[in-house]
């Protein structure tokens, strides 16, 4: 009994710093997003690295396994460039990023976001086009860039 209550609480402590990393993952790479934007008007202040998920941040949704399902940006001032490691989100569904001031090229990570379905990037300062990597998302209906509308319909990419 002695022996057994500190292995006990030692497994725990494994078991906690595992689930830890396991659902910071998808904090550490929002955190990768926030780094690299100038974010005059704080609307990034509750993205807190060191929570246990980014679920209670704002601007961030999880679904019931504490996965990151949208992330709702638009509008917000950010300047700066987007991340390979948005790539890293595999339940992101939204993400929405139009009317800010976000240069530079789209990540062809985002080819790895495979349960994407909006992709919102219109009235940014984008350059370089669409990566080849999105045109095998093929739960991705709409895809907003610059003010060109492409709608990827899910039986032609399946054909
Ligand atoms: C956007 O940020 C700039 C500073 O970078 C600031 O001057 C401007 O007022 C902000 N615009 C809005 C709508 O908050
Ligand atoms: C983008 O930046 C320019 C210059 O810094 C600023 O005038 C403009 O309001 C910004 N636009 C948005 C949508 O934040
Ligand atoms: C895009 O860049 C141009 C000049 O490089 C600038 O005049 C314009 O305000 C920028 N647009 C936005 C939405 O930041
Ligand atoms: C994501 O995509 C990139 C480029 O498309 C690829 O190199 C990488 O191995 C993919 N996988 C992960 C987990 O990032």
């Amino acid at each position: 009994m002695e022996r057994f209550v500190p292995l006990c609480l030692s497994l725990i402590l494994v078991l906690e710093l595992v689930f830890r990393a396991a659902g910071n993952a998808e904090g550490d790479a929002l955190n990768a997003l926030k780094s690299n934007m100038v974010d005059p008007n704080n609307v990034l202040q509750s993205w807190d690295a060191t929570l246990v998920n980014p679920c209670t941040w704002f601007h961030v949704t999880c679904n019931n396994e504490n996965s990151v399902t949208r992330v709702d940006l638009g509008n917000a001032n950010l300047s700066g460039q987007l991340v390979a490691q948005l790539g890293q989100l595999p339940n992101l569904q939204y993400l929405e990023l139009y009317s800010n001031n976000i240069t530079g090229t789209i990540p062809e990570e985002l080819g790895n976001l495979t349960n994407l379905v909006s992709l919102d990037l219109y009235l940014n300062n984008l350059t370089g086009g669409i990566p080849t990597t999105l045109g095998k998302l093929s739960k991705l209906r709409f895809l907003y860039e610059h003010f060109k509308i492409f709608m990827w319909l899910t039986y032609l990419v399946s054909l």
